[in-house]
């Protein structure tokens, strides 16, 4: 009946749709009508032209539909951040002199130390939530500190600011300053009761993830550990793997008949629901074991240029059909904005084609766009509810404008979306991010309900 079914559409929005699909790393579908109901999902995708047609039968009103203006508006899929350390983002943009190891030593692991204060983490983490979904981030994995209270600090700012969520309390009870370190019991409960905590919230947005810091912060005792009780919750587990040369030759003095995936794979930390930051000197075996595992690949580029890491072959990854997923890693990624991750990740890529023959293919933009979308999507075991524009998934959007004021890109003269879209994806920021919304829900931007057509 028409009146139950006015109330169960929320938003019906009519122009071009990009987005990736199985068959296409990206599809730009002008002239499309989507409408998402209470509960955030899409319900219908279709031709524009059947607006008045699509209005009868799920009893919208016209009136209330927004219009985004051809060749210069569209709507794209909301940026999973696939890694991402929460309390990194005070010290974001500084401390580039030195690499992985000392890097934790110098700047890291004082930096986190400063969130046993939960005022810090207050302020802290509403600034690092506010900015990323204003950045177009509506999906983030996080890395938090070792501490629960702070932890718990970041799952509700999270909760009410809207945000899809996996949150790690990060476990490391060995190799660390002993102002910033953990009894392996001590981890292992408070793992536990964060896990508790998060099940608690019954927030459908929010996922707790098993965090073990790293191989070099983490005892044999407690990686078995953390490795049960993932197991036991069924919980997704993110790390990160064979990122800095130093870091592999210290994993190896220690498990020498191991690589340093199979470190994690004996511990049952490997599994598909792990996800590994960097794997930028990942071997051939080491690879194969990942897949395997089908475990999944968390691509961080920026943060592996500016700490002097390595660079990820991507391409081979992609070749061999293991999951990719983009972070921006802050803060060895400066920026928390993925869309410097998708610009390093192209980058990254030609870089690697240096070394390459004619024959290999650098990431174009559209598989870093991809990789930013529907390939989080899958690393982080999402893509059955977002990652694209799907009837019955949730909508999870970014409504991009390329011609806003003082817009970073201000000679744009678009004929086509496609222009647009790459424009955007090279030049734009959160100026061109008019809305965000997180299943249907506008968590960021201004509400246009009331417009005919988006316009300034
Ligand atoms: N390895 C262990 N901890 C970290 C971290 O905080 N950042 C990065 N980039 N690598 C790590
Ligand atoms: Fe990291």
């Amino acid at each position: 009946n028409r009146r139950t079914s006015r109330l169960s559409i929320k938003h019906v929005i009519s122009g071009t749709l990009v987005h990736s699909t199985a068959a296409s790393r990206m599809e730009i579908c002008p002239k499309r009508i989507i409408g998402v109901d209470h509960d955030g999902k899409i319900v219908f995708i279709d031709n524009a032209s059947c607006m008045e047609e699509l209005a009868e039968r799920f009893g919208f009103n016209e009136r209330d539909v927004i219009t985004l203006k051809e060749n210069r508006q569209f709507l794209m899929p909301g940026l999973v951040d696939t890694h991402i350390h929460a309390p990194q983002y005070i010290f974001t943009g500084t401390g580039y002199d030195v690499p992985l190891l000392q890097w934790l030593e110098k700047y890291t692991f004082p930096s986190e130390a400063r969130f046993a204060n939960k005022e810090f983490a207050q302020n802290a983490y509403r600034k690092v939530v506010e900015r990323l979904l204003k950045n177009g981030t509506t999906t983030a994995s996080y890395f938090a500190t070792i501490h629960y209270d702070a932890t718990v600090v970041l799952c509700d700012v999270i909760a009410e600011l809207g945000q899809r969520a996996y949150v790690g309390k990060v476990c490391m009870d060995r190799n660390s300053p002993n102002y910033y370190i953990e009894g392996t019991e001590d981890s292992v409960k408070n793992a536990d009761r964060i896990i508790t905590y998060i099940l608690g919230m019954k927030n459908p947005l929010i996922t707790p993830v098993i965090t073990p810091r790293f191989v070099l912060s983490c005892t044999s005792d407690l990686m078995k550990k953390l490795g049960s009780l993932a197991k036991n919750y069924n919980l997704p587990i993110q790390s990160h793997l064979n990122e800095n040369k130093k870091e592999i030759s210290l994993v190896k003095e220690e498990f020498p008949n191991e690589s340093y995936t199979a470190v994690y794979d004996k511990h049952n930390l490997l599994n598909g629901k792990t996800y590994m930051a960097h794997c930028c000197h990942s071997t051939e075996e080491e690879i194969n074991l990942m897949l395997e595992r089908n475990s999944a690949v968390a691509h961080c580029p920026t943060s592996n240029f500016n700490i002097r890491s390595g660079v990820a072959d991507i391409r081979h990854y992609l070749n061999k059909k293991i999951k990719v997923g983009l972070g921006t890693d802050v803060s060895g990624g400066e920026s928390p904005s993925m869309l410097v991750a998708i610009r390093d990740c192209v980058k990254a890529s030609n870089a690697i084609s240096f070394g390459k023959s004619e024959e290999f293919t650098a990431l174009t933009y559209e598989e870093a766009f991809f990789l930013a979308t529907l390939g989080g999507s899958q690393v982080l075991g999402l893509d059955d509810k977002i990652g694209n524009f799907e009837v019955g998934k949730d909508f999870d959007a970014l409504l991009i404008d390329v011609e806003v004021p003082d817009s970073p890109f201000d000679c744009f003269d678009a004929d086509d979306s496609k222009d647009a879209v790459q424009k955007f994806l090279y030049l734009g920021d959160d100026r061109n991010i008019r809305q965000v919304y997180v299943a249907g829900k506008l968590v960021t931007g201004e509400d246009f309900k009331t417009q005919s057509e988006v316009v300034y």
